[in-house]
């Protein structure tokens, strides 16, 4: 049996934040690129050429090949890669890794691609729970004497008393999910969910029947339950198969306190085998035979894709091969260079040609200062940020002097300079003093390349 309720989801959603903004490619129905929708802007051809990818992947057309965005810095592609994902529906895995990260130590570097492989495809598990779920209007503990002897005295049982939309139930539970609910901070008023196996309880929210006209509190109202109390339901989680490999490979930690400081103290990597992968790739295919699971192939980024060897590129040629694999999109703002892990065979974009020849090529553009423009206030609307329109402008011209990163970068730091200065309103002042605080790579280097002492 593999765990899938400890599976919990790691996806290193911190990567993707600076893309928050980006909700789809924004393609009108006949397939052309709206000038500004989903949060893009611009940059058209290219968004239209993903929206012929997502129709290829969604046509299954897509095995054996991968899609290469070469651009410069800036341009778009870990945008365009994000929004290819969001296109093909919600809760689709997106990975994006570097391609150095697959060089550590600790793993080998085929290794290290497989776990990152196995972190952008995705599994529905549907599974039918028998569960009670309705409105508390009764939570009493009931005690009894210690059977162990002693003064203290023990809970028993708890009584809970359930309401849903159709009735009313009365439960006697077990203390371990006393214990559960006071972990959740469950109180009169608050709609619950319990499962009946496993005893597993969660606080779904404040029933809205509490609700009142102003309130200030950060709480969640949610209906009353539909339904009698107790039913079956059906949950539906999605996991990744990495999720499921970490589950399975961590062993399950005692409660004792040796383990659990063991815990805290050593988030060491856990061991994932070969066999361990093989164990669970049969269990899941059993469960997509049975029809509760689903694969959900999701999006494989691999930027700065120069930066993988030879290795690592045959790899991936195998891998695409493979039936369950995710959508590999490549980038690259390098045109010709040597291919890592040769001596001295040139290539286009560092990749060898055998690969080159699987791929999708689509360029990214530079940005005209108008759609900088655009993609600069986007970013502080999506940041809750206000620009005076001269900050705005000279945050522009930044942008098109050295790269939309750079300026999208000083966008936060200048928020602060204003806060300081008590100002709600980001000012040209705070762009310009963020400029001398912070400078961009092309000064940073010619500083250094010029001899100027730091120390002096
Ligand atoms: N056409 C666009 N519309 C809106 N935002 C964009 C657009 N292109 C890039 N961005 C934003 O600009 C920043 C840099 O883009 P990014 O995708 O990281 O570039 P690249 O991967 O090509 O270096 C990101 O915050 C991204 O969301
Ligand atoms: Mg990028």
């Amino acid at each position: 049996m593999v765990t899938v309720t400890e599976a919990r989801s790691n996806a290193r959603d911190n990567r993707t934040a600076a893309h928050s903004h980006i909700k789809g490619l924004g393609l009108r129905d006949d397939g052309y690129a709206a000038e500004t929708a989903n949060g893009f802007v611009g940059q058209a051809a290219a968004r239209e050429a993903c929206g012929v990818i997502v129709d290829l992947i969604r046509a299954k057309k897509m095995s054996g090949r991968a899609v290469l965005l070469a651009g410069g810095p800036g341009t778009g592609k870990t945008a365009l890669a994000l929004a290819i994902s969001q296109e093909l529906g919600t809760k689709v895995p997106f990975c994006p890794i570097v391609g150095s990260e697959v060089y550590s130590t600790e793993v080998k570097k085929t290794e290290a691609l497989m776990e990152n492989f196995r972190r952008a495809i995705g599994l529905r598990v549907r599974e039918t729970k028998e569960v009670y779920e309705g409105e508390v209007t009764e939570l009493t503990p009931e005690e009894a004497e210690n059977p162990l002897g002693g003064y203290g005295r023990t809970i028993s049982h708890l009584l809970i008393g359930l309401k849903s939309a159709k009735g009313n139930k009365k439960l006697r539970l077990d203390p371990s999910i006393f214990e559960a609910m006071q972990k959740e901070r469950v109180q009169v008023g608050d709609v619950v969910y319990i499962e009946a196996n496993t005893g597993a309880c969660k606080r779904v929210g404040r029933s809205d029947a509490y609700a009142t006209e102003f309130d200030l509190e950060a709480e969640e109202y949610v209906p009353l339950p539909k339904g009698e109390v107790h039913k079956r339901k059906e949950i539906v989680q999605d996991v990744t198969l990495h999720d499921l490999d970490v589950a399975n490979a961590r062993p399950q930690g005692g409660q004792d306190i040796m383990s659990m400081m063991g815990q805290l103290m050593k988030p060491k990597k856990t061991e994932i085998t070969d066999k361990l992968r093989q164990e669970i790739n049969k269990v899941v295919n059993r469960y997509i035979d049975q029809g509760v699971a689903e694969l959900v192939p999701g999006v494989l980024f691999i930027d700065e894709v120069h930066m993988l060897d030879v290795e690592c590129f045959t790899y991936l040629n195998r891998a695409l091969e493979s039936s369950i694999s995710p959508i590999v999109i490549l980038a690259s703002n390098r045109g010709q260079c040597t291919i890592r892990g040769t001596e001295d065979i040139v290539s286009a974009h560092g990749i060898p040609p055998d690969l080159l020849g699987r791929l999708l090529i689509i360029p990214t553009v530079p940005y005209k200062p108008d759609e900088i423009r655009t993609i600069i206030s986007l970013r502080a609307k999506t940041e809750s940020l206000t620009l005076e329109d001269e900050a705005l402008h000279s945050l522009a011209r930044r942008g098109e002097n050295t790269s939309l990163r750079y300026a999208l970068q000083l966008l936060t730091p200048a928020s602060i300079l204003a806060k300081v200065a008590g100002r709600q309103e980001i000012k040209a002042i705070d762009v310009e003093e963020c400029e001398e605080l912070f400078i961009d790579a092309r000064r940073s280097a010619g500083i250094v390349s010029n001899g100027t002492n730091f120390m002096s």
